[in-house]
């Protein structure tokens, strides 16, 4: 029996909705294992309700061995024991709701854990079998089927390929334990299909997609591919691995089932496609929301700002759903660090998987970490200021760098360890959150912390922000408290400023300012709220503010 959802009624709350990604594992953990877990969230849910955000997406709490950081699912009807159980995991959606606050899980459809009940199955049946057809199994090529079904490298390592004890070998995009299910198989379908009703009974709001654009293949010929650069990834559909148009088959069906809801569940798409093809992903017959992940690629550069924001919107205008902005998540270097490294993204190819510095920069030298965190006040107070939909990511709202001196010895990302050096760790940006400014963990939980954290966490934490009406901490409350007041339609307007700046305007007295130059620049009308100190009519660079005129 569907859970009555406590806030029915208004379908349209996504459109303009501010999300705040919480890694569960890192974010607040109350039985002192050093893990995060839902008792942890639940006690602090007023923390999340003091931000005014709109809704919670929770990365996977699902069984795992955490080969990748929870991605690689062991049971997606399941709640991880170290994390908790279903019971809290519906007294969590309770709080939340009678907060206002809505939910979104994550759902990893492109792959399963190589723990997962079916692969176990697949692994004892034969070849041919139909266990095996739940997933990609094929036979070696070479006299003795030794060598593997193609040159496929994988996102983490050279091996998309591994070879079972009978001789047979699997595919999978990412970790060995991550192997693809074969979307072609009419019982994979059903089991997401029933796995989104699942959630969706249980009065979860929203999804998120991983890897959306990956579900779909075409394995006959078996692709080679060594590289996962979107250049080299087709653009018109038929690329055989990633963002063929027949994956939005699948995401027809799954409307279907949104629409089975009241309000309709929504879904917001991962997917890293060419810019150009992400509207069918964010169409209403389809998911209805995509990522845009163009914000988290550009410099610190006007221009490529403004680029973004205007291609984009132009983009959600072709499907009618609204844009999504994110300038953070658990899978990039926090965007105070980004903007930290000189020079950050002036590259025209920083958008190129290949040569992505929001992943891969190795953060050893040379940050001006002052700066990069003005910088990304800056960003996210400009972003905060756009039509449609920002989703923000833990910690971030402390104005938190990456880690940068985990010891290798205790990184947890695959990334790091299959990388062959070539990507950093993105265990920099996982680490749980500062809370106090003492105590075994930070006031993380009463235990240790499953990633070291740094000695510079007594200045950041929450409890110390709190106290001080000029930190990160206030300027997004009052940020996010003021956009609910000031959003009153999606019109954006630009204005014509000074070189340097870059303005645009909201409604009648909601006037958005960023200066990204490196000097001062004088600025006319009442600031509102401002990244920055204002003083006399001058906005320092790398500051944002917020109008009532200009
Ligand atoms: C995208 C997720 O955000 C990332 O953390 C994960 O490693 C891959 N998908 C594989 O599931
Ligand atoms: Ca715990």
């Amino acid at each position: 029996m569907a859970r009555k959802n406590q806030l029915a009624g208004d379908s349209h709350w996504w459109r303009n909705a501010v999300v705040y990604q919480i890694y569960p594992r890192s974010f607040a953990d109350a039985n002192g294992d050093g893990i995060g877990d839902l008792a942890g969230i639940i006690s602090r849910v007023d923390y999340l309700a003091s931000l005014g955000i709109d809704a919670v997406w929770m990365s996977p709490f699902y069984p795992s061995a955490l080969a990748d950081g929870g991605y690689d699912v062991d049971d997606y009807m399941d709640i991880d024991p170290r994390i908790g159980n279903l019971d809290q995991f519906d007294e969590l959606v309770e709080k939340l709701h009678s907060n206002n606050i809505r939910v979104f899980v994550d759902i990893v459809p492109n792959h399963s854990s190589d723990r997962h009940e079916w692969f176990q199955e697949a692994l004892a049946a034969k070849p041919g079998s139909p266990e095996r057809d739940r997933y990609i199994f094929r036979d070696g090529r070479g006299e003795n089927g030794d060598l593997p079904p193609s040159n496929l490298a994988s996102h983490f390592g050279p091996e998309g390929w591994t070879r079972t004890p009978d001789g047979q070998w699997y595919m999978h995009l990412f970790t060995k334990e991550q192997p693809d299910f074969n979307w072609d198989n009419p019982e994979v379908e059903e089991y997401f299909l029933k796995t989104l009703r699942f959630w969706s009974d249980r009065g979860v709001d929203g999804f998120r997609i991983d890897v959306a654009h990956a579900l779909k293949k075409n394995l006959d010929p078996l692709p080679d591919r060594d590289s996962y650069a979107l250049s080299v990834m087709k653009d018109d559909g038929t690329d055989p691995l990633f963002d063929r148009d027949e994956v939005q088959d699948v995401y027809r069906q799954w409307r279907k089932v949104f629409n089975e809801y009241d309000p309709p569940r929504v879904a917001v798409a991962e997917a890293w496609v060419h810019p150009h093809r992400r509207p069918p992903y964010a169409s209403e017959e389809g998911l209805g929301q995509a990522f845009n992940f163009d914000l988290l690629a550009s410099g610190w550069n006007a221009e490529q700002f403004k680029n973004v924001i205007s291609d984009n919107i132009a983009m959600s205008d072709q499907t009618g759903s609204s844009s999504t902005w994110v300038l953070s998540n658990h899978d990039v270097i926090r965007h105070a660090t980004r903007f930290a490294i000189p020079g950050y993204g002036l590259s025209p190819d920083s958008f190129d998987l290949e040569n992505q510095w929001y992943v891969n920069h190795r953060l050893d030298h040379d940050l001006d970490l002052d700066m990069g965190l003005s910088r990304a006040k800056a960003a996210t107070l400009l972003m905060l200021a756009l039509p449609g939909s920002s989703y923000i990511y833990q910690g971030e709202e402390l104005g938190l760098h990456d880690v940068v001196d985990i010891p290798s010895e205790q990184m947890q990302d695959p990334q790091w360890f299959r990388g062959e050096g070539k990507f950093k760790s993105r265990d920099g940006c996982r680490v749980p959150l500062p809370w106090e400014a003492s105590g075994p963990s930070f006031g993380f939980g009463p235990g240790g912390s499953h990633l070291p954290q740094p000695k510079w966490y007594a200045d950041v934490a929450v409890s110390v922000q709190e106290a001080d009406s000029s930190s990160t901490l206030a300027l997004y409350r009052g940020a996010l408290k003021l956009r609910r007041e000031l959003y009153t339609s999606d019109e954006l307007q630009w204005l014509d400023v000074k070189p340097g700046l870059l303005a645009f305007r909201r409604s009648p007295s909601w006037i958005c300012v960023t200066n990204f130059s490196d000097e001062p620049i004088e600025i006319s009308g009442e600031v509102i709220l401002a990244s920055a100190e204002i003083t006399g009519n001058l906005l320092p660079a790398n500051a944002t503010a917020w109008l009532s005129s200009l």
